[in-house]
């Protein structure tokens, strides 16, 4: 048994550690500077935790470990907003910017280019309001119709960018916030992967999915979901905080502890509030969550006041709408479009409608899976949406709107473009056209694949050129590139003979390459470049590998049964052999694998330094990491594996964060390298 502690030494460690975790909190959601590593601050969490199950009378309300923890509730109670939250009047173009700045003016009786305008983006998300009375958060609610929403204080309490208590010492006794609770891209596509992984139902957007969690009876759920809030709006506050402009409101919010959009800027008249927009609208792409908007609001607060509204919008404020990222129209017609490995992918093709400034005609539909799941048919009327660069996405059917005529979508049985068998293998969810290099379409796609950068690189072999060589039937394997000569190249259309003769030195600088290139090159279902460089390494020599059985592939690190599968059948094909021992023949060959390079644990992997260590130099950990295989990089991507963040670690960590990167602290390092180093390989890291 442990002694019980005396009563003051663990008043002074509690207090310590909420004011550890606040600060955390702070940090990172309103300065937008992590201070402590999740790992640390977890363990702080903890610590708090147990303090407060042994001294459960020092538990209080605002305490970190209060966040999550009220039971479900049976509804929603109504909560009446004191102050009605009202809406904007939208403009959505560069005239009705300018009208708006216009109206302003003439009512304020000034020169337009002396009026000041606080500009935001207009987050897309829902509108809550928080109230804190004498500092602590009593009341968090839905904006509802505007006079009357729900009072969701559990749920919201469960957000770590809310705080539960403000900050400093003298606080408003009475204040009432309003901001936007949403989910960023990066927390919704972990969220949605995660319930893909369960085989539950996903999401169609950041915003459904913010607005569906907390509608969450059980806070415990609403807790686990990746939600944020971000002030924009004083409701209601003592008259002492009152300040002279919207502006520096939003930096007292700050004060108080809650974050701000960091976007936010005064401009001066309508030149500086088109060029707001205008910026905005750049911005956009770039920002990890959605915005459909900038809002812009007269700074000067008693200039509000004089405006003051019409019906339920502000005359102050505008919102200024970007195009609409969504568009409803039709489903014309379903076709499939043959890949790389023979996968059949559903391609919709649809009423062109202009979305967000671009015509869409097209959008994929993934798998049968992906139809069922949307229950779409052909002459359903959907909503599709293009966000940034990606494809274009159907979001839903419009189920009501189903006309007699619709069709159900079918997978057709012959490949569309060779006319083979089409197979759908086990319970995988893609069907595959069984004809291989026979089609030409697979053949189209795997030349790309071969000729790609990190295949064999063939410098000077694009699509456009592929398409043409294989339509011509000049090549219909890899290794009749090999035998392409630069006089009949000069033949094609738009193909100058100086291009040919590129053309053809490029492809015999490709011929010598390396075993772990080749092999990723030929195409191999589901076999990346990190699986082929295993291959390499583990057999050292082609042959081998070809000739290895599906346990001894599985015996490969990283390897499981379902790509050992894909190996093996792969290299049983007798088509596939053939063209292998053709490009061997035409002269494709490398240098030979050392062997004897042991699979280590962290081969493949790329992991990134950042802060300061304390135990170990930079150096040291970057060698222990690599004797152990890893790759060490200086910036932090989505193929990041591992971040290891010592103190004072910023916009690295913030960055894993934000892509839901492992991140790990020192001490968790240590231990790791502890389990992993064998006499070996830290005496090569020495
Ligand atoms: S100010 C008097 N600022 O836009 C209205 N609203 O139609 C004060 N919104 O429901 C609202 N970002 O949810 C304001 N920076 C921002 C905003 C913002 C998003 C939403 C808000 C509201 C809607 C207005």
């Amino acid at each position: 048994m442990c002694a019980r502690k005396s009563a003051a030494p663990v008043t002074d460690e509690i207090s310590t550690l909420r004011a550890q975790l606040e600060n955390a909190n702070y940090r990172y959601y309103v300065e937008d500077a992590p201070g402590i590593p999740d790992v640390e601050y977890d363990r702080l969490l903890r610590r708090l935790q147990e303090l407060e199950a042994e001294h459960p009378e020092l538990v209080t309300a605002d305490s970190p470990t209060q966040r999550v923890g009220a039971p479900p509730a049976e509804g929603f109670p109504e909560v009446r907003h004191a102050v009605a939250m009202l809406s904007l009047d939208n403009a959505f173009d560069e005239q009705e910017v300018r009208a708006f700045a216009r109206r302003v003016a003439e009512r304020l009786e000034t020169d337009e280019q002396s009026v000041l305008f606080c500009c935001e983006p207009k987050l897309d998300g829902l509108a809550v309001s928080l109230v804190y009375d004498n500092g602590v958060l009593v009341q968090g609610a839905t904006r509802g119709d505007g006079r009357t929403g729900e009072g969701i204080t559990a749920n919201l309490r469960t957000l770590r960018s809310i705080p539960l208590r403000l900050r400093g010492e003298n606080v408003p006794g009475l204040l009432e916030v309003r901001g936007e609770v949403y989910m960023s891209h990066s927390g919704f596509e972990k969220l949605n992967d995660e319930a893909r992984t369960r085989g539950s139902k996903v999401f169609a957007n950041p915003r459904n999915a913010a607005a569906g969690s907390l509608r969450q009876l059980d806070p415990g759920i609403a807790a686990a979901r990746p939600l944020e809030f971000c002030a924009y709006q004083v409701a209601r506050i003592d008259d002492d905080y009152l300040k002279p402009s919207h502006s520096a409101l939003m930096r007292e919010l700050r004060e108080l502890g809650f974050r701000t959009s960091p976007e936010i800027d005064v401009v001066t008249g309508a030149d500086g509030l088109v060029d707001f927009c205008d910026r905005m609208g750049k911005r956009r792409e770039g920002l990890d969550y959605d915005i459909d908007g900038a809002v812009l609001k007269v700074d000067d607060l008693r200039a509000q006041r004089e405006l003051g509204f019409v019906s339920r919008a502000p005359r102050w404020a505008m919102a200024f709408k970007f195009p609409a990222q969504e568009q409803t129209t039709v489903i014309r017609d379903v076709t499939f479009q043959v890949g790389r490995t023979g996968r059949l992918t559903p391609v919709a093709r649809l009423e062109p409608v202009q979305v967000a400034g671009v015509t869409v005609s097209n959008a994929t539909l993934h798998n049968m899976d992906e139809i069922q799941r949307l229950d779409a048919r052909i002459n359903d009327t959907v909503i599709v949406r293009r966000a940034g660069d990606v494809i274009p996405q159907i979001v839903s059917v419009i189920q009501d709107a189903r006309p007699e005529d619709a069709r159900v979508i079918e997978m057709p049985a012959q490949c569309p473009v060779c006319d083979s068998s089409v197979e759908r293998v086990g319970d995988e969810v893609d069907a595959r056209c069984s004809g291989g290099l026979f089609c030409p379409a697979q053949r189209k796609e795997a030349l790309k694949h071969f000729a790609s950068r990190r295949a064999l690189d063939i410098d000077g072999l694009g699509t456009k050129l592929i398409d043409a060589l294989v339509e011509r039937e000049w090549v219909k394997t890899p290794a009749d590139l090999f035998r392409l000569e630069a006089e009949r190249l000069a033949e094609l259309p738009r193909m100058a003979q100086k291009s040919a003769d590129n053309l053809v030195a490029s492809l015999e600088r490709s011929r010598h390459t390396t075993l772990a290139r080749f092999i990723y090159a030929l195409g191999i279902p589901e076999v990346g470049e990190a699986t082929a460089n295993a291959l390499a390494q583990h057999f050292g020599e082609l042959h081998r590998v070809m000739d290895a059985s599906q346990e001894a592939l599985e015996a490969v690190a990283d390897i499981g049964p379902v790509v050992a599968s894909h190996i093996h059948s792969f290299f049983a094909e007798a088509h596939n052999r053939e063209t292998i021992e053709d490009l061997i023949r035409v002269g494709v060959d490398w240098e030979e694998v050392e062997l004897g390079e042991r699979e280590q644990p962290l081969t493949g992997q790329t992991w990134v330094l950042t802060g300061a260590l304390e135990a170990l130099t930079r150096d040291e950990a970057k060698a222990r990491l690599v004797a152990l295989g890893a790759k060490v990089s200086g910036s932090v991507s989505k193929k990041t594996h591992a971040v290891v963040a010592g103190d004072a670690a910023g916009s690295k960590l913030e960055k894993a964060r934000q892509l839901g990167v492992t991140v790990m602290d020192e001490p968790a390092l240590l231990a790791f390298l502890g389990e992993h180093e064998t006499p070996d390989s830290s005496e090569s890291a020495s």
